[in-house]
């Protein structure tokens, strides 16, 4: 019989309700206790994950399958894969496997498999980033601010109020995600732009209207928006530092929703206050939870707004979570059953190698 471990966040009394959809929470356990009980295997859940002595720490020792969400990562270094003697599973209940140290995975235990559930919140997330995006250029929260302190300035709020429309938007990676992001951008009469390795078809390309551009820098320098779409990888991690922010407009606005460290947290904050960027908003941080110190939860521009961040939820939305639960269940059945008949666009390592999406391959 198989040993369970799974790290999530507390819902505390709303997950402990009945009826609640907060299913990604130590509470609700993706709902799948009384289903992995009843097959005999042992479940054990918890999210206390940092620190050398936490529970995922004791327990990883002989799990066999592990589950965390990118919402609250039980982070798999190296160090706690070398002692994580039984273990042969790793499901991400979400998308992004990052807190995986890939490279220790493919060597532990002949290794492991690495899988997550692709696609399952792709749609939260491109509302999230369109919802930025307009809070932002809008000037929403400094208004809202304003209102609740019983003030009344329009002036004070309308000065750094714009238009979406006639706008460049860009994003870098135009995956499941960066494509939904521009799909929903379409009516609203932007310029649209992308970087990618891999183009869109020539149909999605058209229908939506947008451009490739052939380097991330040339795009930088034409857009007034720009949203990151792309996982975390090497080549991926500290992207947006000092001298990549130097290349964007001066005034334009960033969103991240992808991972925290493609972002050097201090120079997009000090690219905040100058007022070289306008905004920067989105969901993920690193590490998470973010610090209570951490830069980006203050940092305002110099007009005392542009800051749009939120803890990381664009992908947990309650029908997310649904979707998200369900795809694990799928992951567990084909491991459970012996069959390993998973959906290759899951897997990010296999047999002890890379899966193709582990390289950012989409298709
Ligand atoms: P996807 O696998 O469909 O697409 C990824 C795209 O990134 C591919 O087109 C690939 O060619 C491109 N890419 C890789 N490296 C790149 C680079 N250096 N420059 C430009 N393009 C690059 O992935 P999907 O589903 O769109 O998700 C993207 C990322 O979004 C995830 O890896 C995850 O980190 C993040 N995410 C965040 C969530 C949240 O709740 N905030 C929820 C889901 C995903």
């Amino acid at each position: 019989m198989v040993k369970v471990l799974m790290v999530l966040y507390d819902g505390g009394k709303i997950a402990a309700e009945k009826d609640s959809g907060l299913l990604g929470t130590t509470q609700k356990e993706l709902g799948l206790r009384s289903w992995l009980e009843e097959q005999g295997h042992t479940l054990v859940t918890t999210s206390d994950k940092d620190g050398e002595n936490s529970q995922f720490d004791q327990e990883l020792v002989d799990a066999e399958i592990i589950i965390t969400t990118p919402f609250h990562p039980g982070y798999l270094t190296a160090e706690r894969l070398a002692k994580a003697k039984n273990l042969k599973l790793a499901i991400t209940a979400g998308i992004g496997s990052d807190h995986v140290d890939l490279n220790a995975a493919n060597k532990t235990n002949g290794g492991i498999t690495v899988a997550e559930v692709t696609g399952s919140n792709v749609v939260s997330v491109a509302e999230h980033v369109v919802m930025t995006i307009l809070i932002l250029i809008r000037n929403f929260v400094p208004a809202h601010e304003q209102v609740e302190r019983g003030d009344w300035d329009v002036a004070a709020v309308a000065d750094k109020e714009f238009d979406l429309a006639g706008k460049t938007v860009g994003t870098v990676a135009v995956g499941r995600i960066g494509e939904r992001v521009l799909q929903r951008l379409k009516p609203f009469g932007c310029r649209l732009l992308y970087y990618d390795y891999q183009p869109l078809s020539e149909e999605a390309q058209n229908t939506i209207g947008c451009k490739r551009m052939d380097s991330l820098e040339e795009m930088l320098g034409e857009c007034d928006v720009v949203t990151i779409n792309c996982p975390l990888h090497e080549k991926t991690k500290g992207l947006f530092n000092k001298d990549l922010i130097e290349k964007m407009r001066t005034g334009s606005y960033l969103i991240n929703t992808a991972r925290g460290a493609i972002v050097v947290k201090e120079d997009v904050a000090e690219a905040l206050k100058s007022g070289k960027l306008a905004g920067y908003g989105g969901d993920v941080w690193f590490p998470q939870p973010a610090p209570k110190d951490h830069p980006l939860r203050t940092a305002k521009n110099p007009w005392g707004g542009g800051n749009a961040m939120v803890p990381h939820m664009s992908g947990t939305s309650i029908d997310a979570q649904r979707r998200y639960a369900k795809g694990t269940e799928e992951i567990l059945k084909s491991y459970l059953s012996g069959k390993h008949d998973y959906r290759p666009e899951d897997l990010i390592v296999h047999n002890g190698d890379y899966a193709t999406k582990a390289y950012g391959q989409r298709k």
